[in-house]
């Protein structure tokens, strides 16, 4: 199972219109016919918000919206790309020479990032090119990893055009790791949905080593994806990667505070595994080595013994450099707790007792608090948003993915869902102020889909 690879799937194109278009526009475009097509889905996390960088598990699912695209090899060593989305532009490059710029969050650096990740694994100089021509429908900027399943889709892309194979859980790693040439310090959440997922059932994440396994969700609630409509793109701001060093940070205290060897230790999880402690004992550890008052950094450097100019160039990231507020508590305690509710959520799936619905509702809820009072990565109308879904029958809400705007994801009971839609979508998108563009509007349910794959024409 750990060793399978992405499917490879015969279609006839003619019966998918998604597949046809995408054929016919690659023709009009390239004046040649696609080789074949890979898809990599986007995700909703449920629950376990900013913990898989800190070494914890993580329960998302694949959502239906993905990315498309079509490929045709070809032996210049140019790899063109276009979009059919006409406000990403084309873009080409030789495909021995990728440089990206991470300056510029610009959409083909994404597929740069997945196409030298598999370059670099079979240490490869020189490779083909290719014509590709990508279809997304997944929200951008929304919390849904559009920007993951891109990098996916092109290392599956790559793989593909190489003849090559490798087990989804290597590509999942390797794709994780190549999307970080963009500048942010993801952990392997969405890289790792987009490859492992399976139709029907949610999936524990657990790192090192990378494993998936299923959780059955209730059968009697569905979950809903609600857009706050405030974009929120982590390559462009300095938030995220704030976060994983305040989580850092504060992991090298606390194992200084145990008197561990502190300074290769860099996730909060490595703490608890070399103190043998459970969740709720690193909670009670936080709260007597640290204080809730932001640290800066001289006072971090005191507690270590380090320079500042070690703190810059050998703890924190380039775009973090000139951070001078760090709240280590808050992070930790967030972290710390949101593992645990991980854990609880899943026992509850597997338990499945009579108002299962209401108690992983519970734990969204407060996970929403914690993501939004100790790791402050909410926003006012994602707090608007989740206050809106809790009033109109979702049993629990919260902020998914980063953060800082996109998507909230509710638990609704099924029988309650119609009602739910069109309640929220007076209270929140037809507000008096039209202020919201109707094109980044998207309320919708959603079930677990499928993992990336191939389709060749049959
Ligand atoms: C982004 C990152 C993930 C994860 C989430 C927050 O999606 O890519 O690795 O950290 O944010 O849970």
């Amino acid at each position: 199972m750990a060793a399978e690879s992405p499917a490879m799937r015969r279609v006839q194109v003619a019966e998918h219109p998604r597949l046809l278009k995408l054929k016919e526009m690659f023709n009009s475009k390239f004046g040649s016919i696609p080789k074949f097509y890979v898809r990599a889905p986007g995700r909703v996390n449920i629950i376990g918000e900013h913990i898989d960088y800190c070494g914890y598990s993580v329960l998302p699912m694949a959502i239906e919206q993905d990315v498309l695209i079509a490929v045709e090899p070809v032996k210049t060593y140019t790899l063109q790309l276009a979009n059919t989305n006409p406000l990403y532009l084309d873009f080409s490059t030789s495909a021995n020479n990728i440089q990206i710029d991470k300056t510029k969050a610009l959409w083909h650096n994404y597929f740069l990032c997945g196409l030298k990740g598999i370059q670099e694994h079979f240490g490869l100089s020189n490779l083909t090119g290719m014509n590709c021509l990508v279809d997304g429908n997944i929200p951008p900027s929304s919390g849904l990893s559009s920007s993951s399943a891109l990098v996916c889709c092109a290392g599956l892309v790559t793989l593909t055009v190489l003849g090559r194979n490798l087990s989804k859980v290597e590509l999942a790693e390797i794709c994780a790791k190549s999307e970080r040439y963009i500048g942010t310090e993801g952990g392997g959440m969405d890289q790792s949905i987009s490859f492992l997922a399976e139709e029907g059932t949610a999936k524990l994440i657990e790192f090192s080593p990378l494993r998936a396994t299923d959780v059955k969700l209730p059968s009697g609630a569905v979950f809903v994806i609600a857009n706050s409509c405030v974009e929120m793109n982590k390559a462009a701001t300095s938030h995220f990667n704030i976060r994983v060093m305040e989580c850092r940070l504060a992991a090298k205290l606390l194992a200084k505070y145990k008197n561990l060897q502190w300074d290769n230790v860099l996730r909060l999880e490595e703490v608890q595994a070399k103190l043998g402690i459970s969740l709720e004992e690193m909670l009670l550890v936080t709260e007597d080595a640290l204080h809730p008052e932001p640290y800066n950094p001289e006072e971090i450097c005191r507690c270590l013994g380090i320079s500042l100019e070690e703190l810059r160039t050998q703890i924190l990231s380039p775009n973090t450099q000139d951070v001078l507020i760090f709240k280590l508590y808050q992070r930790a305690k967030h972290v710390y707790s949101e593992a645990a509710r991980v854990l609880q959520f899943k026992k509850i799936c597997e338990e499945a007792p009579e108002n299962m619905v209401q108690l992983l509702g519970e734990l969204m809820n407060q996970s929403h608090m914690s993501c939004r009072d100790m790791y402050e990565c909410s926003c006012p109308e994602l707090d608007q948003l989740v206050d809106i879904c809790r009033k109109f029958g979702a049993q629990g809400s919260r902020l998914t993915g980063a953060g800082w705007g996109g998507c909230t994801v509710s638990i609704v009971p099924a029988d309650k869902l119609p009602g739910f839609l069109a309640n929220v979508h007076k209270a929140y998108y037809q507000r008096s102020d039209g202020s919201l563009a109707p094109e980044k509007q998207s309320l919708f349910a959603t079930k677990p889909g499928g993992g990336a794959l191939v389709f060749l024409e049959a």
